[in-house]
């Protein structure tokens, strides 16, 4: 039937439903039936403007998200009032399903000509590798949290150096990520099973929510992970914590997250699991116990400490034997591989092949790996460096020269020695008062554990201090923005500043150092860099500095200052090679590779899965 007839024969079921209703109800006044038949108009065409035309065009919204996210259906419904704008839409879905696939191509061709790593040329060695098999990856921080602002809800991007890392492989390669959800409205825009398609803007993956409460949190997250795992991981000098209470949470929010990822494998064949970090050590044996056709890593992006060290866990066992239910364990460098075998070797029954680094304990054998993280490079051109007026304008700063440091509030980052460096930088160099500032970007992390907030105190006062003994009207030595910047804002900073400045006592990577490096495509500025890093292993034309040894740190700023052009560009050369060479789809297409060639194990000998 043609529209005009289906809207002439609604309208008028409108009109003789109104009468009907008037009759039947005895409405005497006239005035009142033609309300009544007003009100019936007014509601058939708000359902006919909804059923033509608002609902179409929710779906074509949605439509043209999947075209972009690569899903090339035809359109759902008949619409005819947007038939135009559908075979535009459609026309223009082709070109980019073409275009899509030169990219593919090209990539293919990328491929065998060993070039440098790309999200398209990863996305071609992931669907070769696994063939179809799903991917999964767990991490405890989400990529997007969705909060409240006003009446208002805003996406943002945790600071996380995982989350820096591991973002672009999702993109590239699609899948699912588990997380927990921790922005106050990341309840109200996920589906019936906590699941939602990021990035918001342009949905590439799926993000699945694991919800926490606060004693999970407090006992998972805040107490064993970050009061014992984390200082027992890298050698800061602050004591580990380890509470049973924290212990028992611990484990239980392990088996909450492998129940989701049980229910989100079911029905999958022989899928890809990427597990993240030190909040999840026992997760690989749950998932493992269930569903032994999936191939497990574990990543651990903290150092390992030396056995003596690791030994005063009480649950050292636990942790170790969770750890080997995986078929890969990948850590940042070798040095921290050689610390888990021999962990290994001193606290297990096990057999620990140092010829292969693999551990083996009864049918089942882990291979342990140095694979050194990185972010996406080369990076698209981005505006050039601001002048740093403009840049210091809005912080009422004036200064010729400016240094740059950008971390999470955390003991390990050697804040505070950072401070000092600039201090004993001023004193043995009176003449850059007033023209070198070190502008520090910190976040606040983790600030319901005391420590923690005992560390913004003591960063706050250092920086109080030292301003206090040489700032003048619109001059200071050190500017403390204390917040969670985005990447946005932290690039002109990168881009402005004379150098950047990385003291952490302990790392096991460090993704600042690789982003500074990344941001400078002119090819100038300093990096000074902690030895104590991952990254020191890989960026060698750093200035490289113990951040316990304040003398060397303020000679480092010195040295950095006056280094002249020439040189400063022969090392940020070297450096941006070697991250163009070593970048973050390199290292997913590695992790990726390495799992993928473990040899199958027959899915139904395994037991079946709990209650999912
Ligand atoms: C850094 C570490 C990661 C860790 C993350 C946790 O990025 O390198 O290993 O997972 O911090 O930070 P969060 O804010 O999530 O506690």
């Amino acid at each position: 039937m043609k529209i005009t007839a289906r809207l002439a024969l609604a309208l008028a079921a409108a009109i003789a439903g109104v009468l009907y209703l008037s009759s039947y109800l005895h409405v005497q006044s006239d005035g009142l039936r033609l309300s009544l038949m007003a009100l019936g108009l007014t509601g058939v065409s708000l359902w006919i403007i909804y059923w033509r035309v608002a609902r179409p065009l929710d779906r074509l919204t949605l439509w043209m998200r999947d075209i972009r996210a690569g899903d090339e259906a035809r359109f759902p419904v008949r619409a005819r009032a947007l038939e135009t704008l559908v075979a535009e839409a459609s026309r223009l879905a082709q070109s980019l399903g073409e275009a899509r696939a030169v990219a593919e191509q090209e990539a293919r061709l990328r491929h065998r000509a060993d070039a440098v790593w790309t999200a398209e040329r990863l996305k071609e060695h992931v669907r070769r590798q696994l063939e179809g098999r799903p991917m999964f990856l767990v991490a405890n921080r989400e990529p997007y949290e969705h909060c409240r602002k006003g009446k208002a809800i805003e996406v943002r991007t945790p600071a996380s150096g995982l989350v820096t890392g591991l973002e672009p492989i999702l993109r590239a390669c699609g899948g699912t990520w588990i997380a927990h959800g921790s922005g106050d409205a990341d309840w109200d825009v996920v589906d019936a099973r906590g699941k939602v398609k990021v990035p918001p803007h342009d949905p590439q993956y799926t993000l699945k929510r694991v919800w926490l409460s606060e004693d999970e949190m407090d006992g998972y997250y805040y107490g064993f992970s970050n009061e014992g795992l984390w200082p027992l991981c890298h050698i800061a000098h602050t004591r580990p914590l380890f509470q049973s209470e924290d212990w028992a949470r611990y484990k239980a929010v392990n088996e909450k997250f492998a129940q989701a990822l049980l229910q989100e494998m079911a029905g999958t064949q022989e899928p890809c699991v990427l597990i993240q970090d030190y909040h999840f050590a026992l997760l690989p044996r749950l998932i493992k116990t269930f569903r032994p056709d999936a191939r497990v890593a574990i990543f651990w992006h903290i150092p390992w400490p030396n056995p003596e060290a690791f030994d005063i866990c009480p649950w050292q066992t636990a942790i170790l034997d969770g750890m080997l239910g995986a078929d890969l364990i990948g850590f940042h460098i070798q040095f921290h591989c050689n610390n888990f075998l021999e962990t290994v070797d001193r606290t297990l029954e096990s057999q620990v092949d140092w010829e292969r680094f693999a551990v083996r304990r009864s049918s089942h054998a882990t291979l342990v790996k140095p694979l050194p993280i990185s972010i996406a490079f080369p990076t698209p051109q981005t505006a050039p460096a601001p002048a740093l007026e403009e840049l210091l304008k809005p912080l009422g700063l004036r200064a010729s020269a400016i240094g740059v440091g950008v971390d999470r509030i955390d003991y390990t980052k050697g804040i505070v020695e950072r401070f000092r460096a600039v201090e004993r930088f001023l004193e043995l160099h009176p003449e850059q008062k007033g023209e070198f500032s070190f502008v520090e970007l910190a976040a606040p992390s983790r600030t319901l554990i005391q420590r923690y907030q005992d560390l913004v105190a003591a960063v706050e006062q250092e920086a109080v201090r030292i301003n206090g003994r040489f700032q003048s009207k619109q001059w200071r030595p050190i500017v403390l923005l204390k917040r969670i910047h985005s990447h946005e804002q932290i690039e002109p900073f990168y881009k402005a500043a004379r150098l950047c400045f990385v003291t952490s006592l302990h790392d096991g990577m460090n993704l600042v150092s690789k982003e500074f490096v990344a941001a400078r495509d002119d090819e100038l500025g300093v990096l000074i860099l902690s030895r104590f890093t991952g990254a020191a292993r890989e960026l060698r034309d750093a200035l490289l500095i113990n951040p316990y040894d304040i003398e060397q740190m303020a000679e480092a700023l010195h040295q950095a200052l006056t280094m002249d052009e020439r040189e400063q560009a022969r090392r940020m050369a070297s450096m941006r090679r070697a991250l163009k060479d070593h970048n973050v789809y390199q290292w997913a297409g590695r992790l990726i590779e390495e799992l993928a060639k473990i040899p199958s194990v027959d899915a139904l000998t395994g037991p079946s899965e709990p209650g999912t």
